[in-house]
């Protein structure tokens, strides 16, 4: 191979996982390349994922707010309706935006970008077929697996991405279903369940468990299938979808329940498939190399990320744990740190999880019946946003701060928020797990007042104590 060919560190993968261990392996002085097909960096999340769905929810939520909210807060505006191909551009400048702004960040950081799709050819080579015609090999001492995730297809059914889609065909419908069916009342399914509903679609969500939410705290899943209901979405909870029936043209989903029973059918314009998602290795040359794959098709590594054979290295989506942006990005830096010899660690008890919703909803940690299930002692704080005065203030006080903590050591064990900036509230408890505190730590610590986080403080205080405002 040619001398500029060989590389300290191939990445596979330019999403949140392999764009961030490609800029912080040429920090810590590794010569990187980063390989990625789609011709737009940022991987799913930038392109079809976390930035244009939370473009959507924001436009759409301002739209509730100026419509629903407007004539109780006492503002006057007349005539709001929307422009849904405006709406659509808005999204696509904000994703354009920011994946140009990682190729910036590439240059400055001196990372090799080559558009095309990877393939391990031996521990030490990949080939490119190149977007652009032709193909590239490269030499790299190490290579990362960053090739991320695909939305689990529905066994039977096509996603055409205009009747039937998946969360891409949901990011850029071209017109506002009259009835829309999701099929999983997973975080997809609830965030573009919501867009939808707030542009005026009936939405219906079909659930297979008996609660929503995936597996979220079951007191907060509960709030919050109330919360979404009181906006109009219906829900179908212990209920199967056993196929869709498209032969009048229209769109007929067959359901039943869990338990068994008689089959009914739900009539849609536009079904939303949103039933989870798995690894996206295809064409990656991983049988031929002897990369062992688990038993859900992801990359075994270790902790250090190290798969079976040397050398290679996987990330993010395509590996075992939550399938989240800023995991694959935890876990980008500390694989990188690890090759460059040094110790790179990623805490799993701490990674935050949210839903974009409106009302969000953010944990950490343990929800209180992972703890009963383990046989843990522990001691429930709990505060409304409507005794926080800031949420009062902003007309938004429904939802409730939810502490667990150990009933010994008062170290806390989990957070659950359901309420206005969860997702932002979430960082100082995920603070708090990463740093092992007590409630009596976070109920100690002065908090700005008027501000939501209160909420959070007098949630520790009611953990070990009393809170003072309820
Ligand atoms: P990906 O982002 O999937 O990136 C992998 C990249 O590898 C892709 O660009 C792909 O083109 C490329 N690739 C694959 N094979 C090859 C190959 N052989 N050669 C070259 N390139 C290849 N997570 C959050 O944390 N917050 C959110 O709000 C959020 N919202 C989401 C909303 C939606 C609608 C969806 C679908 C997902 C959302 N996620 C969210 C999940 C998040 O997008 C993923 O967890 C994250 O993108 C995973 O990063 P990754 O780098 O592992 O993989
Ligand atoms: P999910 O795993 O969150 O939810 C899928 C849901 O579908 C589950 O509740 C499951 O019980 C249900 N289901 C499965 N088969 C079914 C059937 N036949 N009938 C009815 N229900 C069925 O998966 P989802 O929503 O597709 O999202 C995939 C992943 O993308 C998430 O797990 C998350 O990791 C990531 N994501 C993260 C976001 C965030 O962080 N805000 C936003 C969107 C996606």
């Amino acid at each position: 191979a040619v001398a500029n060919k060989e590389y300290d560190v191939a990445v596979i993968g330019g999403g949140p996982g392999g764009y961030v261990a490609a800029i912080k392996a040429a920090q810590l002085g590794l010569n990187t390349v980063c390989i990625e097909s789609r011709g737009k960096l940022g991987g799913t999340c930038l392109n079809v994922g976390c930035i244009p769905s939370k473009s959507l929810l924001n436009t759409t939520h301002m739209y509730h707010v100026a419509k629903n909210d407007f004539p109780k807060l006492g503002l006057k505006a007349s005539d709001i309706s929307y422009d849904l191909d405006a709406l659509m551009k808005n999204k696509d400048k904000v994703v354009t935006g920011l994946t140009g702004g990682i190729e910036m960040l590439f240059k400055k950081n001196k990372v090799t970008y080559v558009k095309g799709k990877g393939r391990i050819t031996a521990p030490s080579s990949l080939n490119v077929d190149l977007i652009d015609g032709g193909s590239e090999a490269i030499k790299a001492k190490h290579i990362i697996i960053a090739t991320g995730s695909e939305p689990s297809p529905f066994p039977g059914l096509k996603v055409d991405q205009e009747k039937i889609i998946d969360s891409t065909g949901a990011l850029a419908l071209k017109t506002v279903p009259k009835k829309m069916v999701v099929i999983g009342g997973g975080v997809i399914g609830l965030e573009l369940g919501s867009v939808w509903r707030r542009l005026g679609s009936e939405v219906t969500v079909v659930e297979f468990a008996d609660a929503i939410g995936a597996g979220m705290d079951s007191a907060i899943a509960k709030s919050f299938q109330r919360s979404l209901t009181s906006q109009g979405i219906k829900f179908m909870t212990s209920t199967k979808v056993v196929g869709v029936d498209q032969s009048s043209g229209a769109q007929s989903v067959i359901v039943e329940p869990k338990a068994g029973g008689a089959q009914t059918k739900i009539e849609a314009d536009v079904v939303l498939v949103s039933i989870g998602r798995r690894p996206y290795t295809d064409g990656l040359g991983l049988k031929e190399v002897g990369v062992a794959l688990d038993d859900k098709g992801r990359v075994q590594v270790n902790d250090q990320f190290q798969t079976n054979v040397p050398g290679i290295y996987a990330i993010g989506d395509v590996i075992d744990g939550p399938m989240l942006a800023h995991k694959a990005e935890e876990e980008g830096v500390a694989c990188v740190e690890n090759i460059a010899g040094k110790h790179g660690h990623v805490n799993y008890e701490a990674i935050p999880s949210v839903v974009y919703t409106h009302p969000e909803v953010a944990q950490v940690g343990k929800t209180e019946e992972q703890l009963k299930a383990e046989g843990v002692a522990f001691r429930v704080g709990d505060f409304p946003f409507m005794a926080n005065s800031r949420a009062r203030a902003n007309n938004d006080a429904v939802g409730n701060v939810k502490v667990l903590a150990d009933a010994k050591t008062d170290r806390i064990l989990g957070i659950h928020i359901i309420g206005p900036n969860a997702g932002e509230l979430i960082a100082e408890a995920v603070l708090a797990v990463e740093y092992q505190a007590s409630s009596e730590d976070v109920a100690r610590t002065c908090h700005a007042h008027p501000t939501l986080s209160e909420a959070l403080k007098e949630a520790c205080m009611a953990a070990y104590d009393k809170p003072i405002h309820m």
